[in-house]
């Protein structure tokens, strides 16, 4: 089985999770993107979706699935996104796609957190991917020589600008040992919008995907 397939099969399995009535969130990535295929397929009566990018939003609406904003719901039901990195106590490194910042936002305002992947995903402990961060772009250079004093190597995502209009820089060489420490350290830093660590809002399900099936793990 090819790590698309895997992808899918985690996608899918989100959909017992998923009711008519409901306000869902959805997240952004290739998993995702099964997931919105899934969710289109299977005609849900939905109270409604909320999306964590321009990306998802415009495949919903592709699907004729409604996306309003989050303003306009008192938060989700479900939030069902992908993840980078996925440690056993479900805390994740987010924000390969570009969309850490409304995915964090979503996961927020939503009642439970669904994570969807391929088991490649799921490692002992997280910082092996490069942790992005959202930066205000008259911080970049102010943020970078923080995140160098802080042990890492941040490279300027290039050609890249959020659907909020700012930076993304890619954090080499961290050591999280405190995942939840980490993301607010480097939170607190001035022109810092977020970061795509989630660990004080982890997710809540894991479901994933290996060649013999769909595991799923719950929060400790
Ligand atoms: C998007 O910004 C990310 O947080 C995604 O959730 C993450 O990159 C997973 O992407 P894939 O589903 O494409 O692996």
């Amino acid at each position: 089985m090819d790590q698309d397939a895997l992808k899918k099969a985690a996608a899918e399995a989100a959909l017992a999770f998923v009711e008519d009535g409901m306000m869902v969130g959805v997240g952004t990535g290739s998993t995702v993107n099964h997931f919105i295929a899934a969710l289109a397929a299977r005609r849900f009566d939905l109270a409604g979706t909320v999306s964590s990018s321009e990306a998802s939003a415009a495949r919903l609406r592709a699907a004729g699935i409604p996306v309003l904003e989050l303003n306009a719901t008192d938060g989700c039901d479900v939030y069902v996104d992908g993840a980078d990195e996925v440690t056993g106590a479900l805390a994740m490194i987010k924000g390969g796609g570009g969309a850490l910042t409304r995915e964090k936002i979503v996961a927020q305002a939503s009642r439970r957190f669904v994570c969807i992947a391929d088991a490649s995903k799921l490692v002992e402990r997280l910082g092996k991917f490069p942790l992005p961060v959202e930066v205000i772009p008259m911080a970049r250079s102010l943020v970078g020589r923080a995140l160098v004093g802080l042990g890492g190597r941040p490279v300027l995502r290039e050609g890249v600008v959020t659907d909020n209009g700012n930076l993304i820089l890619d954090v080499h060489g961290l050591d999280i040992a405190d995942p939840a420490g980490l993301e607010s350290e480097i939170n607190q830093l001035p022109g810092v919008v977020t970061n795509g660590i989630f660990a004080r809002r982890p997710a809540d399900v894991l479901l994933l995907a290996a060649p013999g099936g769909v595991r799923r793990l719950d929060r400790p």
